[in-house]
């Protein structure tokens, strides 16, 4: 059972004909850093929820959320069209296990994303306890389009903090880019081309991967990880791969 509140849009930045940005105002239950939480509109007299994960770290007053519009659903494509000032319903409580009190210890940790999935990972690299705990922190974000890697500013800030201990690996599937590896994560995984780029290896002993997003990536990716000796990451039984699927 959802509890509904009514938040405020603050703004909805359009990053392109897809893909936008809601910031809220709302009272909320705080929420750790890689949880999601559930949006929802009024549609034919009930209200349309779904999850979204937070972009803003919890110590952030504004809750953000990053989203594509898919034009068959139901929500996304009416989330896209609110405007500053409009009422928008958010769910008091938070969920998910999508984060770093679930992942055991490591000297890497590799962040990998397709599309709006970026989002859990920004919280993440927002809050202090990812920079305590890992060394060598990579974040590998896939989209179809160059005009698709978003949140680029908030990328090259971290890598001003950090310096050599953080880097990003784009990639972009569908079309000639020469800064981003081309194809699809997997893929890399097995030619060695993504750890030749990170100048890393995945290992069990050293790499613990988060990676969110398409559901199709995360069984691909998993299967190409196992062939280097990580397993998932279970409470009963720790290992290195922690997922979270979009759909
Ligand atoms: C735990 C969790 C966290 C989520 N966090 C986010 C988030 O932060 N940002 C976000 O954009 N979505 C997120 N989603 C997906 C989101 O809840 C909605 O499904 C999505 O916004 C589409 O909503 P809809 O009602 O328009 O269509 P739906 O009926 O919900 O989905 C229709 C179809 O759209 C496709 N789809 C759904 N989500 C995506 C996506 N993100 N990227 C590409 N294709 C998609 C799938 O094929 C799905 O079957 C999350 C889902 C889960 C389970
Ligand atoms: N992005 C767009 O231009 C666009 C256009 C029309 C509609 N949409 C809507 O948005 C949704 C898609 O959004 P999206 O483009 O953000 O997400 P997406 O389809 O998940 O694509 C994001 C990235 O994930 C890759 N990927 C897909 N399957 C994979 C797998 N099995 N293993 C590894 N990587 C994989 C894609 O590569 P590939 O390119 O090789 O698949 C792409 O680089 C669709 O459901 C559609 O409704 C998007």
């Amino acid at each position: 059972m959802s509890n509904w509140v009514e938040g405020k849009v603050v703004e909805n930045k359009h990053w392109t004909d897809l893909l936008y940005s809601l910031r809220i105002e709302a009272d909320i239950d705080p929420f750790v850093a890689g949880q999601y939480g559930r949006l929802g509109l009024e549609i034919d007299d009930q209200i349309v929820g779904r999850p979204y994960s937070f972009v803003n770290a919890p110590h952030e007053p504004l809750l953000e959320f990053y989203s594509i519009t898919v034009s068959e659903g139901p929500l996304s494509p009416r989330l896209a069209k609110l405007d500053v000032g409009d009422s928008i319903y958010i769910d008091k409580r938070v969920n998910g296990f999508f984060t770093l009190n679930e992942v055991p210890d490591g000297r890497d940790i590799w962040m990998l994303a397709t599309g709006t999935a970026l989002g859990p990972f920004l919280s993440i690299l927002n809050s202090e306890e990812v920079w305590q705990r890992f060394k060598n922190i990579v974040l590998v974000h896939a989209v179809r389009f160059k005009k698709e890697l978003t949140y680029q500013e908030d990328a090259a800030n971290l890598k001003d903090k950090f310096k050599d201990r953080f880097q990003t690996i784009p990639f972009v599937s569908r079309e000639e880019a020469d800064f981003a590896l081309p194809g699809r994560i997997p893929a890399a995984i097995e030619n060695g081309i993504l750890e030749e780029k990170a100048n890393l290896q995945f290992t069990a002993e050293h790499s613990q991967v988060m990676m969110c997003g398409n559901p199709d990536m995360l069984v691909d990716t998993r299967n190409a990880l196992k062939k280097k000796g990580l397993k998932k990451n279970l409470r009963r039984s720790p290992g290195q791969i922690t997922t979270e699927s979009y759909w």
